[in-house]
């Protein structure tokens, strides 16, 4: 076949249209040229990174929860933004928790907890685990060159087996022996199989194997499913008391925040001018995000004037003007994936308007109560129950409230969360709504314990349409969103650099504005 009959629209496979852009020779000549004179790779590994020991505790935790199974916990493929462009790849959450893995490690990777005898495991748990993924490929391979994905000439170095197990203090293995890892011994429990759980939905390839293991070995599917659930949770309730490292990670990542918000007041002038202010809030936000830290950790909602009132406005494309609010909620995630989740509302030009204030002041007010009991002993409910009460009022004080707050509050009422439909709070830690999975009574019912971390976040949106009331108070919307770390004596609002108050936030955009 020539070349011209290859590429004809007619005759070329759609696979192989990748080859109707330029691609590397395949000469010998060429491969042997591309594998030859390259300096000596390093050899030296990698100290042990100060996650190693925290994630073997977290491990271990996991471990005495399933002992004599088999566990499998992928980090997930790299995700196709269009066409041949991937997304940044970023691993799924519980596989960051359980190896202690941040920034871009490491796709396709599988996390397996193959059970041993009780208590013979690592670190005297029931499992010893190993990561399998796909080590960096020798210059003298093709892949070296040729595998955009993959390949170090794309896409850098990255870690080779002992690089990992050195960092990470893991055993290590190459992702070509997963399959048999994942199946071997495995079945049907009762005739004498091992049973498998997995991480589901995050790796369509790993789910694939595993269901294909169980159908060959008698495994009940729907039995597994509920198996498989019960991992999932258990995964999302070992991250509800954060450990020492994790607290750490998040004050990194609270402070980096602080300064992000600090840049966006900075070019407040640059967004006024602009036609598309809220863009220019957007990205002084982001630039912080991305130079200190690795990421935002959920789209930015930059919003101004009537587009506050709505909740999750992140097409940011309206414009920044002055005698209006602007709500900003941004959280920077940094290199170990951990997110800060805040909000602030301020006045454009630096000056709450009375009624703005006035709105303003009533979610501070129940704010603050939220605060009150989020300590030890009370139950996670109470926070907004208490934020709800203090809402309600301030409503039914201004005449807002079409029945008494007493009536709003009751369970036939709920008048006041017209403006308020959202909860006050929600944990926070590699997701930004993190331990969603986790079983209602240790999330909405649960008790409060030292080492949770959630967002206090009440707000007041008054849509420019709403005839339920005042015409002055259309088109505002309020949000104050604070990062709480439970502490044995009660609490500490890791966000508190940022001044809530409206003489604080007055004087904090002067000063940043001189
Ligand atoms: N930024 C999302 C939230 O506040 O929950
Ligand atoms: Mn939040
Ligand atoms: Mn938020």
């Amino acid at each position: 076949m020539t070349t011209e009959n290859k590429n004809s629209a007619s005759e070329q496979p759609l696979d192989d249209r990748a080859a109707t852009r330029s691609v590397p020779p395949e000469s010998d000549a060429f491969s042997q040229f591309m594998a030859s004179n390259w300096a000596a790779p390093s050899h030296e590994l990698p100290a042990r990174a100060k996650v190693a020991d925290f994630a073997a505790a977290r491990r271990a935790k996991i471990s005495s929860l399933f002992p004599g199974e088999r566990l499998v916990l992928p980090a997930g493929p790299l995700k196709v933004r269009s066409n041949d462009c991937d997304y940044r790849f970023r691993p799924h959450s519980a596989f960051a928790h359980q190896t202690g893995m941040g920034l871009d490690h490491e796709p396709d990777a599988v996390l397996v907890f193959e059970p041993v005898e009780e208590g013979q495991g690592d670190h005297g748990s029931n499992h010893e685990v190993t990561l399998y993924f796909r080590p960096l490929a020798g210059r003298d391979s093709k892949m070296f060159y040729m595998d955009a994905r993959y390949g170090e000439f794309w896409v850098g170095p990255r870690p080779t087996l002992a690089s990992l197990s050195a960092e990470y203090g893991l055993r290590t293995a190459d992702l070509s022996e997963l399959e048999v890892a994942i199946t071997k011994n495995a079945g049907n429990q009762a005739l004498g199989g091992l049973r498998i759980r997995l991480v589901r939905d995050v790796d369509l390839n790993v789910d694939a194997l595993v269901d294909t293991s169980r159908i060959n070995t008698a495994v009940d599917l729907e039995e597994s499913d509920k198996l498989d659930s019960e991992l999932a949770v258990a995964l999302s309730e070992a991250r509800l008391i954060k450990d020492e490292l994790e607290v750490e990670n998040l004050r990194r990542s609270v402070d980096l925040t602080v300064e992000g918000f600090e840049e966006v007041i900075r070019a407040l002038p640059a967004a006024v001018a602009h036609r598309r202010g809220e863009r220019v809030v957007e990205t002084a936000f982001f630039s912080k995000a991305r130079t200190e830290g690795n990421e935002l950790g959920y789209d930015t909602i930059a919003a101004c004037g009537n587009n506050a009132t709505i909740l999750h406005w992140i097409r940011n494309n309206g414009t920044v003007d002055e005698g209006k609010l602007l709500l900003l909620d941004a959280g920077v995630e940094d290199d170990t994936l951990y997110t800060a989740d805040v909000t602030r509302t301020f006045p454009v030009n630096g000056k709450f308007s009375e009624v703005q204030a006035r709105a303003y002041n009533i979610v501070l007010a129940a704010a603050d109560a939220a605060f009150e009991v989020a300590v030890p002993g009370r139950k996670f409910r109470e926070v907004h129950e208490a934020a709800m009460k203090v809402l309600a009022k301030g409503l039914e004080d201004w005449g807002l409230l079409p029945v008494s707050a007493e009536v709003a509050l009751s369970a036939e009422g709920g008048q006041h969360r017209r403006w308020m439909p959202h909860g006050t709070s929600h944990h926070l830690g590699l997701d930004v709504h993190d331990c969603a999975q986790a079983k209602k009574e240790l999330y909405i019912d649960a008790v409060i314990e030292p080492g949770m971390v959630f967002t206090i976040e009440p707000g007041l949106y008054f849509k420019e349409e709403d005839l339920a009331i005042p015409a002055e108070l259309r088109g505002i919307g309020i949000r104050i969103e604070d990062d709480v770390l439970i502490t044995e004596s009660g609490n500490e609002n890791l966000s508190a650099a940022l001044p809530r108050t409206v003489e604080g936030l007055e004087a904090w955009m002067a000063e940043l504005s001189a």
